[in-house]
């Protein structure tokens, strides 16, 4: 069952089509990557999803329910949490208040008490490895746990659909692999369905179970990973990050 659905979704900044008339359909409990070259229309295309951008054109609907218009703390109620490109943190507070926020206003239903929202929180850095950092003030975490806890504070809300924008980037080879196992985790344990925007072109060939290729607002192409990445326009695209790879 498609839990979102993006209908003929069109925004224009100006003159601009950022995103030209995009259908994506994402089923429950899948892990679904969009890439593409830089300005494609892959931030703008999560930030329609998750409230933080309005389509110009188009239907977004969650879980059966159109969301088109709704805001972003509407939309964050109603199950979708995301992890945007540049991470915004309270780095004055510590690992553990800031990912109770994610508990705090996250899914509707979900606990709402302060106390157990640390507590979710608690749990949230315990399972993406940062139990014995939660004390320490965020601005004191290196990138990777920075992105690792972004993660925590945005599964820490319940949500049914992750948003990631690009959170492999700058990544070493062994957070790498962490960041891997993490996310196949997170939907293994949880079976949240994942959409994730990502450049790492090995980490989606390992993770992602499908693949939609955005270019100049609109898909190139979408299928299984090895058949997406043998098409020309892609091979073209990525030569040069695959040759770096080898
Ligand atoms: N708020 C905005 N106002 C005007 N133009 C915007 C705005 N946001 C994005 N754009 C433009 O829309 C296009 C798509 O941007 P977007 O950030 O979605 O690309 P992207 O695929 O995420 O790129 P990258 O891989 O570099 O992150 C770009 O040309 C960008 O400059
Ligand atoms: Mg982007």
């Amino acid at each position: 069952m498609a839990l979102l659905e993006l209908d003929q979704v069109h925004k224009h900044f100006g003159g601009l089509a950022a995103v030209n008339g995009v259908n994506v359909r994402a089923d429950d409990g899948e892990i679904l990557a969009i890439v593409g070259p830089n300005g494609a229309g892959k931030s703008t295309l999560l930030k329609l999803i998750v409230g933080l951008e309005t389509p110009t054109r188009g239907a977004i609907r969650f879980a059966g329910q159109e969301i088109t218009q709704a805001p972003p703390h509407r939309v964050r109620q109603m199950g979708i949490a995301m992890v945007q490109q540049t991470p915004r943190h309270f780095a004055s507070m510590t690992a553990l208040e800031n990912v109770a926020l994610g508990a705090l206003f996250g899914r509707a239903g979900a606990h709402r008490q302060e106390e157990q929202a640390l507590e979710l929180a608690g749990e949230a850095l315990s399972f993406v490895g940062l139990a014995d950092r939660r004390h320490d003030l965020v601005g004191h975490l290196n990138l990777h746990e920075q992105r690792f806890l972004e993660l925590a504070r945005a599964i820490a809300g319940g949500p049914r659909l992750l948003a990631l924008d690009e959170v492999m980037a700058g990544l070493n080879d062994t957070e790498l692999e962490a960041s891997i196992a993490i996310i196949r985790a997170i939907r293994d344990q949880f079976n949240m369905t994942i959409i994730w925007v990502e450049h790492v072109m090995k980490a989606v060939m390992s993770l992602a179970e499908r693949v939609v290729v955005l270019d100049f607002g609109t898909i190139l192409t979408e299928g299984l990973p090895a058949e997406v990445m043998r098409h020309p326009a892609v091979v073209k695209a990525y030569l040069g990050q695959e040759m770096n790879h080898a």
